[in-house]
């Protein structure tokens, strides 16, 4: 099974093994699966809440248990449930990866997740379908800090991918310090967002787009 190019750079940002993984949102669950087999995790967790989907993701896994350099089986555990009530772990090293759903339903379900989990500490990748301006300040008031962003191209759409930490240092921004407007990728997402907030200004102007609008006129700062 190969992985897309999106969820591709979501896995290659898993670079060290965290205590438990939360693949949220996981439908297929090719990205969980992924991290289960390179044993990125004690414990992989698959979360949706489509009764059906969690119930072939239960079989496929059961059918699926992957061996391990020292012939331990991986853990795995598929939860059908709503992202924005889930309880996590009592673990210090946890990740919570939401990707491939809008941005206004990401917020949603990360409020919830922050509420619910408020004593917790949890790193967050989170790769939304399209309001990325909305979510990355929301993300601001929770205080959550950059370990790293990037764009991803994937069949001719761009996504915002976001790995972000309480601890890490970089501070996030509205619209990202990830620009490099010599990429044709990055010149062409900019505008495709520029294009939207501008038809989006019709009746009143926007305040996203004055900042992607900065960004084009000089990149240096963005
Ligand atoms: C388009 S798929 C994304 C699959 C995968 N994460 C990806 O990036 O390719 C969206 C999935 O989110 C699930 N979903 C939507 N709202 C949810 C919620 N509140 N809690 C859990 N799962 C939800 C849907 O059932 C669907 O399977």
């Amino acid at each position: 099974m190969k992985l897309s190019p999106r969820l591709n750079a979501i896995n290659q940002l898993v670079t060290q093994p965290y205590t438990h993984i939360w693949d949220c949102c996981c439908d297929h669950g090719f990205l969980g699966a992924h991290l289960l087999l390179q044993g990125m995790a004690e414990t992989v967790h698959f979360v949706d809440s489509v009764s059906s989907i969690c119930q072939q993701l239960e079989n496929k896994l059961t059918r699926f248990s992957p061996p391990t350099q020292n012939n331990t089986s991986p853990h795995w555990q598929v939860h059908c449930a709503d992202v924005a009530s889930l309880k996590l772990a009592q673990s210090a090293r946890q990740l919570v990866i939401i990707a491939g759903v809008g941005g206004e339903l990401s917020i949603k379900l990360l409020t919830g997740l922050l509420e619910h989990n408020a004593q917790l500490d949890f790193d967050i990748i989170v790769c939304p379908v399209h309001e990325q301006f909305q979510l990355r300040q929301f993300l601001i008031t929770r205080n959550l800090k950059l370990i790293s962003e990037q764009i991803i191209e994937d069949n001719q759409r761009y996504y915002e991918l976001l790995y972000l930490s309480r601890h890490a240092k970089q501070a996030l921004t509205s619209t990202g310090e990830m620009w490099n407007l010599r990429l044709d990728a990055h010149q062409r997402y900019l505008d495709k967002t520029i294009q939207h907030y501008q038809q989006r200004s019709r009746s009143r102007p926007h305040p996203a787009l004055s900042a992607y609008l900065k960004i084009q006129q000089n990149p240096g700062i963005a």
